[in-house]
């Protein structure tokens, strides 16, 4: 062959081989950027019957009236997602996930972690308003066979909030193996309002979080250059650690508790049957009035308590939960209840922050791209203060995601979430936020190229963070530290 030919041909073959590799890694071609269900992983029928199975209550050991307190065991674990198979995972007193804990408003709580892995690792209560040591942030570290002891006392109102671990670098895998739970508050107004309160029965927590299985039903954490850049994307949906599960119900108003507990991966909630529901409550707790909907998007790390009406339906009918047009979980009716319960409209009374308080307004700014991801042009390190802020004063933060500029062909929306408080959303992208945007919130999706404004008071001293909840872009230190005094 003619020496230049050889060349020619050298060359045009890296050039097809580079736009190939481009074509895999920037779009859908290679795994479908975690499309769901149509890859050839997808695994169809994981069980027969698998129940959707409801993580305990865990026990207060406390009989004293406004105290409790709870055992907590971080350990390893082995789950049979799919039959004939166990994959190492990690829990919170059992193999996978954890316990809800279950508290009322006022309560004094103190809880007893106690860390039998290999490693370090933290509990952090996302969404509830504690001081800083009792966060569960990177800086409280729960070394191996040491117990941490948090107390704090409930100082907010009735919520759907959830604990996971926090540790630097390390939250995204650990998470992923299955730390993770539910955490209840009870108050006046979740007793007062008439809305289903039977856990397990017609009140049911769903954890949803994507995995992608190895052929032997493992789910090693291993992150390619794809998942570093967009968090790591799944293919398959779990719920309470349950591939394809059945929930048995009555025909009769249910109410679905909501967390996004995936890495990166953001849902389009919906029924088959284009259902309306009602939205209650958002991350903080209860909404001032419920919002009629027929998709609730979440973003990882956020909740939404919903109003399900099924009195129309008969025995052995099947609706189907949705995230886009893939089924996560089968509803069965299995028994009549014809008992009628309105829906209420008004639920709970919410105090508007008033924009004449503002003390101080803040701006971050989320750019970049995986694995350099920064908030204001910084990347996390702790020993570093981002930000001084003073208890009990009202302030404005401005977030923007401006990571979509300098053509980047691979940008990706960014949940931001602030530690220690509930805050409100007053304007998305210059405009109102969405009606079940409108009450308190610890977590806010921030799309390509638009700016969220929150106010927020911090009623809690001590040192927080803020941090975007893509597991990966945290990990990789998409996250900064706030001083409370
Ligand atoms: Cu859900 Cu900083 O965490
Ligand atoms: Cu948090
Ligand atoms: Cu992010």
């Amino acid at each position: 062959m003619n020496k230049n030919i050889k060349w020619y041909v050298i060359i045009s073959f890296s050039v097809i081989f580079l736009i190939a590799y481009a074509a895999y890694f920037f779009t859908d071609i290679g795994r479908g950027l975690g499309a769901l269900g149509d890859d050839d992983n997808r695994i169809e029928e994981p069980l027969d019957n698998n129940k959707l199975p409801i993580p305990p209550l865990l026990e207060d050991k406390n009989p004293e009236e406004g105290k409790a307190e709870f055992d907590l065991k971080v350990q390893y674990g082995k789950t049979e997602f799919i039959k004939g198979y166990e994959a190492n995972t990690l829990g919170y007193n059992g193999n996978y996930l954890g316990p809800v804990i279950r508290v009322n408003k006022g309560d004094d709580v103190k809880i007893n972690i106690n860390n039998t892995l290999d490693e370090p690792t933290t509990v952090h209560w996302h969404g509830l308003e504690v001081a800083g040591e009792m966060d569960g942030g990177p800086h409280q570290v729960v070394d191996p066979n040491t117990t941490w002891e948090p107390y704090f006392t409930i100082d907010q109102p009735a919520a759907t909030l959830w604990y996971h671990p926090h540790l630097l670098h390390k939250t995204g895998e650990q998470v992923y193996k299955g730390l993770a739970g539910l955490f209840y508050i009870n108050d006046e107004s979740s007793e007062r309002l008439d809305i289903p309160k039977e856990y397990g029965v017609n009140d049911i927590p769903l954890v949803i979080q994507d995995k992608r299985f190895t052929n032997n039903g493992n789910i090693p954490y291993d992150l390619d250059m794809r998942d570093i850049m967009n968090g790591f994307l799944g293919d398959t949906v779990i719920i309470n650690g349950a591939l394809n599960p059945q929930l048995d119900v009555k025909s009769e108003v249910i109410r679905l508790r909501l967390l996004n507990g995936s890495n990166a991966r953001t849902y389009e909630f919906n029924f088959n049957e284009n259902n309306e529901f009602h939205q209650i409550a958002s991350d903080g707790g209860f909404l001032e009035e419920s919002v009629k909907m027929n998709v609730v998007s979440l973003a990882p790390a956020e909740r939404a308590e919903i109003l399900l009406d099924l009195s129309d339906y008969n025995v052995g009918d099947k609706i189907t939960l949705r995230d886009a047009n893939y089924n996560l979980m089968t509803i069965n009716i299995v028994e009549d209840n014809n008992k009628d319960i309105d829906i209420p409209k008004k639920l709970v009374e919410i105090d508007d922050y008033n924009k004449d308080e503002i003390v101080r307004s803040r701006e971050f700014v989320m750019s970049g791209m995986g694995p350099m991801v920064t908030i204001n042009g910084k990347q996390m390190n702790m020993d570093r203060i981002d930000e001084k802020l003073n208890l009990n004063e009202l302030e404005e933060w401005v977030i923007r995601n401006e990571s979509s500029g300098m053509g980047m062909m691979n940008s990706t929306p960014h949940p931001f979430h602030v530690h220690g408080v509930q805050f409100q959303v007053i304007e998305r992208d210059g405009g109102a936020p969405p009606l079940n945007e409108r009450g308190w919130k610890d977590t806010v999706m921030v799309d390509n190229g638009e700016e969220v404004k929150i106010l927020a008071k911090f009623r809690k001293k001590g040192l927080f963070m803020y941090h975007c909840h893509i597991l990966e872009h945290e990990d990789s230190g998409m996250m900064g530290q706030f001083l409370v005094e």
